[in-house]
């Protein structure tokens, strides 16, 4: 069975890199794709100290994938935003901020702003419809706890994050989303790998909670991706689930050679995934 969906990895610095670390990386990452006819959307989300200098490094990249020019796609992504446009809000940024210093993705509700800043379903909602409307793709993470998975409540705790999430954003908007199901006990060092048909339970479980929120045509322009703790060496076992349109990784995503390494692997394995170019509307092919 193939995709219909191009593939999509991304890595989130979290809090690591200095803006000198950051111009070292991405200038291996441009040299790779500048070589690479993998079609792939590649997202880089630097912390937002190092934003500006990314961009600049990416810009001289930026490029259109095209049939006779196939290659990878490089966006530069931020890793969280506030949903109101300017005001009083101590130590937030804003979309405004963010388009401002070339972001074109933002990623929302990861497991670790969940658990240690508050982030709710709500909230990612604000932000998510926010983003979109100004303009921005957006990574909506959601994953279930430790417990969740012991009581087997992960799927209607995925489905209700999705929903809440996604709720008002138009169903032609979705093209502009990637889903990244991130289950939090397989994230970080004690995390546990999960096996590829668990992932592809849930992602099922999250087309089928944004078909009932949008209708099949909204679901099916959505990209699924799978974020637990992957590297080069365990990114084939889940390309080859057709559920999975792609990788949201941590860690391994740290170096350039550890993010090139899963990108290939990935795109080895799931030769489908990268071979059919599905252009998205809105910003989504401003390609790097
Ligand atoms: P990790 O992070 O690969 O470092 O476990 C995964 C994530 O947060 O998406």
């Amino acid at each position: 069975m193939s995709r219909s969906r191009r593939a999509w990895i991304g890595t989130s610095w979290k809090m690591n890199k200095t803006r000198a670390e950051a111009v070292a990386y991405l200038a291996e990452l441009r040299e790779w794709s500048g070589t690479s006819s993998l079609d792939v959307d590649v997202a880089i989300f630097p912390p937002f100290t190092a934003l500006a200098t990314a961009a600049a490094q990416l810009t001289p990249a930026r490029r259109a994938p095209s049939a006779d020019r196939p290659g990878p796609s490089l966006h530069l992504g931020a890793q969280n935003m506030h949903w109101q446009a300017n005001g009083a809000q101590t130590g937030e940024i804003s979309v405004t901020m963010l388009l401002d210093c070339g972001v074109s993705i933002v990623e929302l509700g990861h497991y670790e702003r969940r658990q240690h800043y508050g982030e709710t379903d709500y909230s990612v909602n604000l932000k998510a419809s926010a983003a979109i409307t100004a303009g921005l793709q957006t990574v909506i993470c959601v994953g279930d706890s430790e417990q969740d998975r012991q009581y087997a409540v992960a799927p209607e705790v995925v489905a209700r994050q999705v929903k809440v999430a996604a709720r008002g954003i138009p169903s032609h908007a979705l093209a502009s989303v990637v889903l990244a199901y991130e289950p939090a006990w397989a994230i970080g060092t004690g995390g546990q790998q999960a096996e590829p048909a668990e992932v592809e339970a849930i992602h099922r479980v999250i087309r089928t909670a944004l078909r009932q929120s949008h209708g099949p045509q909204g679901a099916e322009r959505v990209r699924v991706v799978y974020g637990g703790s992957v590297d080069a060496a365990s990114a084939d076992r889940y390309a080859t689930q057709t559920t999975v349109d792609g990788l949201f990784v941590g860690r391994s995503g740290l170096t350039a050679t550890g993010l090139i390494g899963v990108i290939e692997e990935f795109c080895a394995a799931a030769p489908d995934a990268a071979s059919e170019l599905v252009f998205l509307e809105g910003s989504a092919h401003d390609s790097c």
